[in-house]
């Protein structure tokens, strides 16, 4: 019987950049693994690596050293068209909720799913079930400046699941949110993982992070405790 193969498998994983002659080590070998329908926080505090982790989990960003695997793939034998393909089967989800502002609501999912080879009906139909899904049902014709911040990144979030990702990867979902609104975002989250939805999410909040199954902690490029919660 075979096992499944992990979503992410990260093996001896550096990042070095280079600030002028300066090489900045910012992740000095991790190893980690993720299974399907994960929901792992990524904790660490300013600087540390997170989201040079993030970027090379969805394929934005390349190892100095070490191993990558998406689904089982080694990133580093792909060119830059399948880099792409993997980059259209990974949900992201930022900050900044990063919406086109002259979009609705419904233009904004829409527009994710043009990429992907189906009809404007059809395309339409999915757009408004996604909206539906993260309970906006009421606010499809809003543009982002007419929506709350929790509004707009649940859109983000409905975008992200626009082509059937593998998974989500989410830097600091409710960092500019309040924290009533934090709440609501992190609701739809636990549900969307309820749902089957393997989420992997970055954060310097401890409280964020115990939302999660499963914390990670990195520190100064090194993952220094990995906890179920
Ligand atoms: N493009 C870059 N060039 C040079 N150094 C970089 C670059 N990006 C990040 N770094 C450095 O790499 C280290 C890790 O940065 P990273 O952005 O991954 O941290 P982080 O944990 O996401 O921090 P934050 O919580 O502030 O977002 C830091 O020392 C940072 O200054
Ligand atoms: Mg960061």
């Amino acid at each position: 019987m075979s096992v499944a193969t992990p979503v992410v498998e990260l093996t001896d994983l550096k990042k070095t950049y280079m600030l002028g002659k300066i090489p900045v080590e910012a992740l000095r070998g991790v190893n980690l693994k993720v299974e399907r329908g994960e929901f792992l926080s990524i904790l660490g505090p300013s600087g540390s690596g997170k989201s040079t982790l993030l970027n090379l989990i969805g394929a934005l960003d390349k190892p100095t050293s070490g191993k990558l695997l998406i689904d089982g793939v080694d990133l580093s034998t792909l060119n830059d068209n399948q880099l792409t393909d993997v980059r259209c089967k990974i949900g992201f989800v930022f900050q900044f909720f990063n919406l086109i502002p002259r979009l609705t609501a419904k233009g904004n999912v829409e527009l994710a799913l043009s990429i992907a080879d189906v009809t404007k009906a059809e395309r339409i139909k999915r757009a408004e079930g996604l909206l539906v899904s993260v309970g906006l049902k009421d606010r499809m014709t809003h543009k982002p400046a007419e929506l709350s911040g929790g509004q707009q990144q649940r859109v983000a979030i409905a975008r992200a699941l626009a082509n059937n990702p593998r998974f989500l990867l989410m830097d600091e979902p409710t960092g500019n949110v309040d924290s009533k609104t934090a709440e609501e975002v992190i609701a739809l989250i636990k549900k969307l993982n309820a749902d089957g939805v393997t989420i992997i999410m970055v954060t310097h909040d401890q409280n964020l992070a115990n939302e999660a199954k499963r914390t990670v902690k990195v520190f100064d490029g090194r993952i220094v405790s990995d906890m179920v919660n």
